[in-house]
């Protein structure tokens, strides 16, 4: 048996329960793992609270896509994954979990360097961000204007694109904008007045070339469209929305969107090698019990939570 959370119906953080649930034994290519920390996302509320709709029939929703833990046994066929091995992985069904089943596919060793909690926050919005810097295609010269630098996902677009030698100018609340300089931004306030602020900041750099969104909201895209010639250079992951603008990418998971599924793969392993070498790094912000689920739902939906918030089982 395992603790696991469990959305039992849809709605907020309160439909949330920590259940014992019973562990099979893992099957062919499987691996079980023991979980140390699972990573928050923001689709896992999603998941429950209607915005995919609200099918009776996919009632329990277990919860957690992305995990750090220990391999604690395996199943047939696996030969390169070990008992006792220290792994990470994303693209999990159930990981806010004591105990949770995973592909042996979709494991990678964690850095020894790596926090758990750290770990667990790495691969699904590090994977995300390198998606949208390599759909837009960000190299030497560019100046990029990103949309919410300082969430989860924005922090690695910022890393990464930094580290693949563009310019980049940052939005986000003025609380985070020191440690936004720190990587090498420049960060402008979002609000009205928006796409002044960013010709400003941007001034020296030159005119702004790619524009990334992981906020959503009508001021980020009307801004990059605004701001950006090229509208193939403007990619969102949160504003769907806005499906029909000319033009511009949307990526992730939906009707009209580029899953980017090679991309996200293929990163896994560079996002590791990077994270090993203190090249990119996650922030955790919080981290919570696993009676605290619905807290750190609350404090992810609050939209302000500016690192990994993390479940420690
Ligand atoms: N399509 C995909 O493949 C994919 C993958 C991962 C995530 N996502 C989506 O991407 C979004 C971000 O995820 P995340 O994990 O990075 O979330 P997060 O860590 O909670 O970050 C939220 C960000 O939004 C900013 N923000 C909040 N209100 C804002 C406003 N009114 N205007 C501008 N910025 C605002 C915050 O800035 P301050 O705190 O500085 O105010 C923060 O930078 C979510 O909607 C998530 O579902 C999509």
């Amino acid at each position: 048996m395992s603790r696991a959370v469990v959305a039992t119906a849809y709605g907020g953080p309160e439909v949330l329960s920590v259940l014992d649930v019973e562990v099979p034994a893992p099957g062919p290519g499987e691996v079980l793992l023991d979980v140390r920390a699972a990573g928050v996302n923001p689709i896992d509320w999603k998941s429950y609270s209607g915005a995919f709709g609200t099918d009776p029939t996919r009632l329990p929703i277990r919860l957690g896509h992305e995990v750090a833990g220990v391999v604690v046994a395996v199943g047939p066929g696996v030969d390169d994954t070990p008992v006792g091995d220290e792994v990470i992985a994303t693209g999990v069904g159930g990981g806010y979990a004591e105990l949770v089943l995973v592909p042996a596919a979709r494991v990678v060793a964690k850095p020894a360097q790596v926090s758990w909690a750290e770990a667990s926050g790495l691969l699904l919005t590090g994977g995300t961000a390198v998606h949208t810097l390599e759909a837009t295609g960000v190299g030497p010269g560019d100046v990029v204007l990103v949309h919410g630098a300082s969430g989860s996902v924005g922090r690695f677009v910022v890393q990464r694109a930094r580290l693949r030698g563009a310019q980049v100018v940052a939005t986000a609340s003025e609380a985070t904008h020191a440690d936004l300089r720190a990587l090498g931004t420049v960060p402008v306030t979002y609000g009205p007045g928006l796409a002044d602020r960013v010709r400003d900041a941007a001034g020296a750099l030159g005119p702004v070339t790619v524009a990334i969104d992981t906020v959503g909201t009508g001021e980020a895209l009307d801004v990059s469209v605004e701001l950006v010639a090229n509208r193939s250079r403007i990619a969102t992951i949160a504003g769907f929305g806005r499906a029909g603008e000319p033009g511009i990418q949307l990526l992730g998971a939906g009707p009209g969107t580029d899953p980017g599924t090679a991309i996200r793969a293929a990163a896994v392993r560079q996002l590791v090698e990077l994270a090993a070498d203190g090249l990119l790094r996650v922030k955790v912000a919080r981290t919570y019990p696993l009676e605290d689920a619905a807290q750190a739902h609350r404090d992810s939906i609050a939209g302000h939570a500016r690192g990994k918030l993390v479940l420690l089982p």
